[in-house]
């Protein structure tokens, strides 16, 4: 044999495997059958505010709408590094479209939502791309790098909405997050493609496509009781057109339907949360910049020992996190308990440095954001760096619950309600000892809807997170009850209202 053989045959053996692989796993000539979409229970205003505003504790549903290699390698064909890959890789539309349902359909089990509520987690962020509208909304796909492979997607959404709904049967809020931009925003593989190349900016078609994406989004999910917010965009390019694209994808999202003017929109820092924490701080509407936070990515961190990573958390990540002209609308929507095997090996025990780490870094998004969310759920090489399921209760809590939460009637003594009208008794008395003087007044008005707030939320086993956007609002409602020039007084009553409703 000549060595030439010698190396083909491994390749031929994979290839082998690789079809024999695809045809144990598909029909190739099974036609696609349109699934139908399960409608959305009807919209509860009240309960959406409550899952909107309050605190999040909150995984990722990563790799499900978006397939990661190295997450989900077992979809993945040979050579395959991005979704697009994957649905043009299994041979056919057909094959392509039976491995994915699948793994829509399989990933996240009514067993996960179950036990993620029982641990305290109250909400998910779910990436999808805009493939996955390609069947709800055909023009969504043309003449994108996925028009043709739609037909794989013809069910993706119907999946979506199973998935959100299967979400609010375990009172949890959904993030959807759009990961995947036509033309893509960041050339990385998890924006669905594999040629590296950030088209959304400088394309308008690509540019167009996206906002009409975001727009479908907003229609359909804005009456959703248990869709929390709309991510924008997932870790754009930190272009020069981003603030831009931002301003025109808000004021169109906010104009399909008078719902969708208070619907939370949520957008990506583009790492760079100086520059876009005054994008929120110069707008009033419910706008939430998103930061993620991760410690392997650069040279520099990779190379420094856990407890270092964890000091730098105390001292540079939480003040430059406690930004106050967010007031507030900031979450870490990613994060994880990764560490480079160099950033272990300074530590005499590494599994104890690892658990401070993380526990810091909850402790840390915690004080000074709405909410958080880890990346991901589920690996399928499942380890506590990464994975959810093997980190908690090991490098994290084992629960996650506010730190002040009451249930209605805690068995002894006063009752949860027993106890907020005995708070209002109070107010009721301070009211009559009213002076007349406007800091005074807007004082107490504060303190009022502080105190009623927190209970109305601890009622619901929850905790105010967005205090800041919520106070704003309340402010703006009561008009001139609030005398201009008393709002501090206001959100200083409302605060002290609020933690002693806790
Ligand atoms: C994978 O890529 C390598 C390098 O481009 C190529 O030689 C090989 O044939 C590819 N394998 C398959 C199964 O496509
Ligand atoms: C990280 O450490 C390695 C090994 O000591 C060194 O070669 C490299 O220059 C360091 N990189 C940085 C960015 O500090
Ligand atoms: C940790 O921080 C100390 C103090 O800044 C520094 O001297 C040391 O080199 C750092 N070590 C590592 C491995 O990061
Ligand atoms: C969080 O904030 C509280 C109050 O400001 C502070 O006492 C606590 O030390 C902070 N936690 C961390 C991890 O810094």
């Amino acid at each position: 044999m000549k060595p030439g053989v010698l190396f083909a045959l491994p390749l031929l053996l994979l290839y082998h495997a690789y079809t024999t692989r695809a045809t144990d796993r598909c029909d190739d000539s099974a036609e696609i059958s349109p699934r139908s979409v399960s409608p959305f229970p009807p919209f509860d205003a009240n309960y959406a505010s409550i899952l909107r505003y309050r605190r999040s504790f909150g995984v990722n549903l990563g790799s499900v709408f978006v397939s990661e290699k190295w997450m989900s390698p077992s979809i993945f064909p040979p050579n395959a590094t991005s979704e697009l890959d994957v649905a043009s890789g299994w041979g056919s539309t057909s094959c392509a479209s039976q491995i994915l349902e699948n793994h829509w359909a399989t990933s996240i089990t009514e067993q996960d939502l179950y036990n993620l509520r029982s641990i305290g987690i109250n909400s998910v962020r779910i990436p999808i791309g805009y493939w996955t509208l390609c069947g709800a909304q055909p023009e969504l796909c043309e003449n994108t790098a996925f028009e043709s492979v739609a037909a794989v997607y013809t069910n993706a959404w119907s999946y979506l909405v199973d998935l959100i709904n299967l979400a609010a049967e375990y009172d949890i809020g959904v993030l959807v997050d759009l990961h995947g931009a036509p033309g893509s925003q960041n050339g990385q593989p998890h924006s669905g493609i594999s040629d590296r190349h950030t088209g959304m900016f400088s394309d308008s078609a690509s540019w167009d496509k996206t906002i009409d994406v975001l727009k479908f989004l907003a229609e359909q999910l804005c009456e959703v009781t248990n869709v929390v917010g709309i991510e924008v965009l997932n870790e754009p390019a930190n272009d020069k057109q981003l603030w831009n694209f931002y301003t025109q994808a808000i004021d169109a999202m906010r104009s399909v339907s008078s719902c969708a003017q208070t619907l939370p929109l949520y957008i990506h820092d583009a790492f760079d949360l100086q520059r876009y924490a005054p994008f929120v701080a110069q707008r009033n509407d419910f706008v939430v910049l998103d930061h993620h936070s991760y410690f392997v990515f650069t040279a520099e961190e990779s190379n420094e020992s856990a407890s270092n990573l964890t000091q730098k958390l105390l001292t540079v990540v939480q003040p430059t996190l406690a930004n106050p002209s967010l007031r507030g609308n900031l979450v870490i929507d990613e994060w994880s308990c990764a560490l480079t095997p160099r950033s272990l090996s300074y530590e005499s025990d590494p599994q104890a440095a690892r658990k401070t780490f993380c526990e810091t870094q909850q402790a840390v998004y915690q004080n000074t954001s709405a909410g958080w969310s880890f990346w991901s759920l589920h690996l399928e090489q499942c380890h506590a760096d990464w994975c959810f399921t093997a980190a908690v209760g090991r490098a994290l809590p084992a629960t996650f619950f506010p730190q002040k939460s009451y249930a209605l009637d805690n068995g002894g003594g006063r009752s949860r309600r027993d106890e907020v009208e005995h708070r209002f008794a109070v107010i009721a008395a301070r009211w009559k000892r009213d002076s007349g003087d406007p800091h005074q007044r807007s004082w107490n008005l504060g303190y009022s809807d502080g105190m009623e707030t927190g209970g109305r939320f601890a009622a619901a086993g929850s905790q105010l997170g967005f205090v800041g956007q919520f106070m704003l609002e309340q402010i703006q409602m009561h008009g001139q009850d609030v005398t201009p020039g008393t709002e501090p007084d206001y959100q200083d009553g409302f605060r002290e209202g609020l933690s002693d409703s806790q």
